[in-house]
């Protein structure tokens, strides 16, 4: 009766692996760490007093994942496992192709042939491409992805949809992230990008730890209150805890369903901003330079599927976030390369 969490040492990852830990469920993480590191495994190990098994393996490689399907005894699956910079699939679509689709079409496959029933899918509010309003419902288009990592999380959504038709006794839950920010409160695990972030949260947390000298703020001018792109920005905690929600509705047999994963509220760049500062009295300074290429003017979640058909809301704000993301970061400097 194990939980198989691809990705598992990941910043989403961690944090679930973490509250289902918490919550006694019996935890199998598969990673190759393309986008992590094996101390993630100590610190989940230092905050819960447990240790998951743990297989250093590629999720596209399906005959070393098979060999885990046959120790483990896997009943749901959480597929985090993915690469998600949006500049970097501009570069290389096939790379994203690849890893993406390719892990996931393994894993479904692996799924049959085990008779695994129930997955959990990390989507993302890219999904909704350029909205035409917000908030955005779960039953509003999609497609006009605007990059290939979007479309690969689409392409993935259309597949695990042709899956729940052929197989009836397949759960799937559809988990479409909003902007997750924040860290574990413990502040050891925590959101680690490397090189230069391309995230807001963490480009901020880099400025006031000294790594950078100012924030360079992508465009004023956007149809939002003041100028500066609007998003839906969830404590990762939250996001994690939606994770075992999810699980709990599957257990109810529901076959394929959708959520939002959000807090509802529209966050602005200079909001998150001036949060951040008065969280920790700490000054940022920023630079107003041009859009960045693709960035769409606002975005936020309808959160109400979630609550009625889960009973999940959030229990964090962005104050919460900023208090935590800066207590990872003050901690740990340079991330787990500490
Ligand atoms: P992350 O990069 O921190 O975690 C992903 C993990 O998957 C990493 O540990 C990486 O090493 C691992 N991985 C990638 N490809 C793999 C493969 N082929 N085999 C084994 N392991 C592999 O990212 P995250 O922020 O924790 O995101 C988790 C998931 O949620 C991703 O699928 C991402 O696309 C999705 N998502 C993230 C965000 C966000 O803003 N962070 C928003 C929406 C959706
Ligand atoms: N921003 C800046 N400066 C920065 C970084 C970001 O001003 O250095 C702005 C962006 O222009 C945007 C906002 O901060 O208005 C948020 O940007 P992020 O890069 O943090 O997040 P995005 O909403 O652009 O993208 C995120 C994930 C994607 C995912 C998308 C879906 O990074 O992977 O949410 O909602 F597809």
């Amino acid at each position: 009766m194990a939980i198989l969490v691809t990705g598992g040492t990941g910043y989403i990852g961690s944090h679930t692996v973490v509250d289902l830990l918490n919550h006694d469920y019996d935890v199998v993480i598969v990673d190759n760490f393309v986008n992590s590191k094996p101390e993630v495994l100590n610190r989940i190990t230092r905050i819960t007093g447990k240790t998951p098994r743990f297989y250093e393996v590629d999720v596209c490689d399906e005959a070393k994942l098979e060999e885990v399907f046959k120790k483990e005894n896997i009943t749901d699956i959480i597929h985090f496992a993915g690469l998600k910079s949006v500049a970097e699939s501009v570069a290389k679509p096939q790379l994203y192709i690849d890893n993406n689709i390719g892990s996931s079409k393994v894993l479904l496959r692996l799924m049959t042939k085990y008779h695994v029933h129930n997955i959990v899918f990390s989507s993302s509010a890219t999904v909704y491409g350029v909205p035409d309003h917000v908030p955005l419902k779960e039953s509003d288009k999609v497609g006009g992805c605007t990059n290939p990592y979007g479309q690969t999380k689409l392409d993935i959504e259309y597949l695990l949809k042709d899956y729940a038709k052929e197989h009836n006794d397949a759960n799937i839950a559809i988990l479409r992230y909003f902007n997750p920010i924040g860290a574990h409160s413990s502040g050891l695990i925590g959101e680690d990008p490397q090189g230069i972030p391309n995230n807001l949260m963490p480009y901020i947390t880099q400025v006031a730890v000294g790594k950078r000298d100012h924030l360079n703020v992508y465009g004023s001018d956007y149809n939002t209150p003041d100028g500066t792109g609007v998003r839906d920005y969830i404590h990762v905690v939250d996001l994690a805890r939606g994770h075992l929600f999810a699980l709990r509705k599957l257990e109810s047999k529901p076959g394929l369903v959708i959520y939002n994963l959000g807090t509802g509220k529209g966050t602005s760049v200079l909001d998150l901003v001036r949060a951040f500062e008065k969280a920790n009295d700490i000054k940022i300074n920023y630079v107003i330079c041009d859009r960045r290429p693709g960035d769409i003017d606002e975005n936020y979640a309808d959160c109400h599927k979630a609550w009625e058909e889960m009973g999940f809301k959030t229990e964090f704000d962005i104050v919460d976030a900023c208090r935590d993301s800066w207590h990872w970061q003050k901690n740990n400097p340079n991330g787990y390369g500490d």
